[in-house]
């Protein structure tokens, strides 16, 4: 397996043209999509035909730096989810998202905390990037978590978005969080 990133525990990789199974098995658990889609699983075809499509055009067009990783333990290798570190569509590309997806099986453990720390570092210290956001749902205890774990500041609410009413929690709408590289630095 070519590491994209390695933790204590984590071995972060990309995805290949193979793992569309691992991500509709990811997106079957409504546990996993409550804050996302309100429980709804995403349809395999979408996986197959918009999503895996999408991940590895990404590695295209950031060289490979920058995009979804799949995360697995080093210990026996199990796939636990994904980290995402990649800039907004059309945005520049010294700032970037981070995000996180786990099979509940590894939640609780301090995989997300892991391997976000690892990647907000390599962000700051190897990829030139000067901010880093991530956002999610106000009632989203676990990923703000995180966020707040890793030094990141509240720095905007936002409106919830039409097609995410229906999630429970969305009437508290969403926040968005930050760090910079000098306040990374400064921790
Ligand atoms: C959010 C998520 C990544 C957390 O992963 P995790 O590996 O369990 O996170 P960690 O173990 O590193 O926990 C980070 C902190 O948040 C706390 N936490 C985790 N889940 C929590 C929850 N549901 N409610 C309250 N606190 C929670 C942990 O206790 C920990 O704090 P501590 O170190 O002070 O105890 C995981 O639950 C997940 O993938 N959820 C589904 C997808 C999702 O919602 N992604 C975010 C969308 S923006």
């Amino acid at each position: 397996m070519d590491a994209y990133l390695e933790t204590e525990r984590l071995s972060l990789r990309r995805f290949t043209a193979d793992d569309a199974e691992l991500l509709i098995e990811l997106d079957s658990d409504p546990a996993v999509m409550r804050y996302l889609s309100g429980g709804v699983p995403t349809a395999p075809e979408v996986i197959r035909e918009q999503h895996l499509p999408k991940i590895l055009a990404g590695y295209e067009k950031w060289g490979g730096e920058l995009g979804l990783f799949a995360a697995h333990e080093k210990d026996g290798g199990a796939f636990i989810g994904w980290f995402i570190l990649r800039p907004a569509a059309e945005g520049p590309l010294d700032e970037v998202e981070l995000g996180y997806r786990l099979r509940q099986a590894a939640w609780g453990g301090g995989y997300g905390t892991e391997g976000s720390r690892a990647l907000l570092g390599k962000a700051f210290t190897e990829l030139g990037v000067r901010m880093v956001w991530a956002e999610t749902m106000t009632v989203n205890r676990g990923s703000r978590h995180i966020m707040e774990k890793l030094g990141m500041t509240l720095a905007d609410t936002l409106p919830t978005p039409e097609d995410m009413e229906p999630v429970e929690g969305s009437e508290h709408g969403g926040v968005r969080y930050e760090i910079t590289k000098e306040q990374w630095e400064q921790q």
